[in-house]
């Protein structure tokens, strides 16, 4: 049993937005996937990306990825690594491949001097909350994520 993980390339993207797809409909919020492979593969290879993904094969088989973007922190007053999508297929769960792709992610961390990596979970995913404490990650009670998007988005750019 081999477990490799690597970088997304061209060739990924398709790939990778099927994973976004079966994470999406894991959370039920599949209605609100409007990606497509040509904004993925625009997104991830570029010379200047920000955006990466890691990909999990589990001996030769697409198990799971890691999606993630360079941040900031002001207080800390370095870049950072969150990671917007974790998902191993259902199939290849319980294996290790989880927690060997945020092993890989806290590798590129220490790599680049960045102090932290971060993310959020929904609150009723139990699993992951577990998982996630069980690495050691401090899951935060008291932030509330802030979106603006759609009719709201743009109601605020004409109100400017
Ligand atoms: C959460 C998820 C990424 C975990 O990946 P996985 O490959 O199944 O987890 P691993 O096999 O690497 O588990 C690693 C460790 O976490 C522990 N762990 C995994 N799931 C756990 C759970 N539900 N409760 C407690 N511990 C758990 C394992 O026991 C293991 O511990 P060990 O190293 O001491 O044996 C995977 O289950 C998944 O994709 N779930 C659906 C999508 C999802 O929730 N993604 C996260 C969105 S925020």
């Amino acid at each position: 049993m081999t477990l490799r993980i690597r970088p997304a390339g061209r060739e990924d993207a398709g790939s990778v937005l099927s994973l976004i797809r079966e994470l999406a409909d894991y959370e039920k919020l599949a209605h609100e996937v409007d990606a497509t492979p040509a904004m993925i593969e625009a997104a991830l290879c570029n010379a200047n990306a920000t955006t990466h993904c890691e990909i999990a094969e589990w001996n030769g088989e697409l198990a799971g990825q890691a999606l993630w973007f360079t941040n900031f922190s002001t207080f800390r007053g370095r870049s950072g690594l969150y990671l917007e999508d974790l998902y191993v297929r259902p199939a290849f769960r319980g294996r290790g491949i989880g927690k060997a792709l945020l092993a890989h992610l806290a590798r590129l961390c220490a790599e680049r001097g960045w102090p932290r990596m971060e993310w959020v979970v929904l609150d009723w995913n139990q699993p992951a909350i577990d998982f996630y404490r069980s690495l050691g990650a401090e899951i935060a009670q008291d932030w509330r994520l802030c979106r603006l998007d759609g009719e709201a988005l743009a109601a605020l750019t004409a109100g400017g």
